[in-house]
């Protein structure tokens, strides 16, 4: 007997969290995940950064031990970019 019935992947709609898809979501899970182990995840939607200091502050956060693969990083750096950031 085949697994006919799969169960939805959470990974899946972690990698959907980006994009057009983005309104879905009232809060991003990747930020929700990755950036709510040190300070709360609020920290992050407090206000809109342009995206050159997104950027340095992910970087502040890997050198502080934030873990995430090279896909996450894109992911949430789009996230920001698109949400978070002023235009
Ligand atoms: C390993 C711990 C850690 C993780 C994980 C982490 N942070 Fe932080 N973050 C910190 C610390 C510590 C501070 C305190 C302020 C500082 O040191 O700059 C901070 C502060 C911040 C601030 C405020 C900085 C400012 O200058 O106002 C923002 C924004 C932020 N983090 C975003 C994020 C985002 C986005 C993520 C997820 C991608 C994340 N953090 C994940 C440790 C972490």
């Amino acid at each position: 007997m085949v697994h006919e019935t799969r169960k939805a992947e959470p990974v899946l709609a972690l990698y959907c969290s980006h994009g057009s898809d983005l309104g879905l979501w009232g809060k991003p899970q990747l930020i929700e995940q990755k950036c709510s182990t040190c300070h709360p995840a609020s920290l992050v939607y407090e206000k809109k950064r342009p995206v050159q200091e997104w950027d340095r502050i992910l970087f502040g956060m890997k050198i502080r031990d934030l873990k995430v693969t090279v896909e996450e990083e894109k992911a949430i750096r789009e996230i920001l970019s698109e949400r978070y950031s002023e235009k």
